[in-house]
């Protein structure tokens, strides 16, 4: 099979870019590597690795506490990057960005501080049938907890949001429309903004998990008019252990604080404590400095490159590698909607996804199997697990096929 020339887009040269991360220059059982898992996380450009050695190296000590300048310094890096995320989500403001772990993190809290204080017996909240276990287990133990009642948008064949059953399910007693923008098991783009005007109508709020969205598609929360939107760090091609949820300012004015200890207070007495200003209110103990500082970096690299240009590269590196798999007897892709982004999630005939990424891996190919946090997804269509390779602007065409290449290889020694 011949090789495809990698560089797809006009101005997008990703053999250059491909430069810029030194993990994909390695080769794995003797075969180069082939990543196709960015969806789990994503590779790490030289401008965050550096970014954290510098902090370890010349800038490192506690923020927001000290007077002396390795303190002033790293509180100026690590605030410096809720600026860069209220810049990348378009927020209105920087005290609208608070800093989680990631998006589990972020979802957890607004389940656990807006959710306690606002979710009452016979509320409803809704989520979706294509839903990540990170934005599914988080309402199910508050409404455990409040005796509230989750419901749940059903999808069609294609892994498509069926409106008009969603439109079914919004009621006076629906407080809240949780939502993934992008599913990471099948790839849909939800219709956000519709979904969220839709929530607003019904006078409840919605919160949208933007872990898979946020490294393929420019986000503006202000267009979406999202009340809370969240997003993991390493999934942006930043360090682990950092995140953001946004939340409109006066929601995060009116939420209780979510843990209690240092630097999320005012005032302590044994009588009484008062609060800090929104965000650091919700952001106690000394926090993930070097992660911050490195997700600075990820959304400086990831905003130069260009949200638009990266989608645009991205849709043609997945409508390339739909039709190279599309070639294969037996492969049947799980996730078909009409607007998709980066994941190529599929079963083939009578072979376990396992077994498939075990003899992928042999020839260097990383991709994910099983039900990828989202175990609704597969019982709804009928399926223990998929094989899901999930693309990034770093990858090539070259690597989509050697992805059919190898899975073809799969079914000579499985056939
Ligand atoms: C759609 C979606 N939501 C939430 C998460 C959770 O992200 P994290 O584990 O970084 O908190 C993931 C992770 O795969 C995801 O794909």
């Amino acid at each position: 099979m011949s090789m495809a020339p990698s560089v797809v887009s006009a101005g997008f040269d990703v053999e250059k870019i491909r430069e810029d991360f030194p993990v994909l220059k390695q080769t794995i059982h003797g075969k180069p590597l082939v990543y196709l898992d960015s969806a789990a996380t994503a590779q790490k450009p030289f401008a965050v690795i550096e970014a954290i050695r510098k902090f370890h190296e010349v800038d490192c000590a506690n923020i927001h506490r000290g007077v002396h300048e390795l303190s002033q310094r790293s509180t100026a890096a690590y605030e410096e990057t809720r600026v860069k995320a209220k810049r990348f989500l378009n927020a209105r403001s920087k005290n609208e960005i608070v800093f989680v772990r990631g998006a589990t993190e972020g979802i957890n809290l607004v389940a656990s501080t807006w959710g306690r204080k606002n979710v009452k017996e016979g509320d409803e909240i809704v989520i979706s049938a294509l839903e990540h276990h990170s934005n599914i287990v988080p309402w199910q133990m508050l409404c455990e907890e409040k005796s509230a009642k989750l419901r749940v948008i059903p999808m069609n064949d294609r892994g498509e949001l069926i409106l008009e059953e969603y439109e079914k399910l919004l009621g006076p007693r629906t407080r809240m429309v949780a939502f993934g923008h992008v599913s990471n098991a099948l790839g849909t783009v939800n219709p956000a903004r519709q979904i969220i005007e839709m929530a607003h109508r019904a006078g409840a709020l919605a919160l949208v998990d933007g872990a898979q969205a946020a490294p393929h598609m420019k986000i503006d929360v202000q267009a979406l008019d999202a009340d809370f939107y969240t997003f993991s760090g390493h999934k942006v091609f930043g360090p682990t252990g950092i995140g953001v949820l946004y939340g409109r300012t006066k929601l995060l004015l009116a939420m209780p604080p979510y843990q209690g200890g240092g630097d999320m207070i005012r005032t302590v007495t044994f009588e009484k404590t008062t609060y800090n200003d929104v965000p650091y209110k919700f952001e106690a103990g000394t926090p993930n400095i070097a992660g911050g500082i490195g997700l600075g970096a990820a959304l400086d690299y990831v905003t130069h490159l260009g949200l638009d240009r990266i989608a645009a590269y991205e849709h043609e590196l997945l409508a390339y590698g739909t039709e190279a798999l599309s070639q294969i007897p037996g492969l049947r892709m799980i996730g078909t909607a009409r607007d998709k982004a980066a994941v190529l999630s599929f079963v083939i005939d009578g072979i376990h996804p396992h077994d498939i990424g075990t003899v992928l891996d042999r020839m260097g190919i990383a991709v994910r199997t099983g039900h990828h946090c989202a175990q609704p997804v597969m019982d709804w269509f009928h399926i223990p697990a998929t094989t899901r390779a999930s693309l990034a602007f770093y990858n090539t065409r070259a690597e989509l096929d050697a992805l059919a290449e190898g899975l073809r290889r799969v079914k000579e020694v499985f056939g």
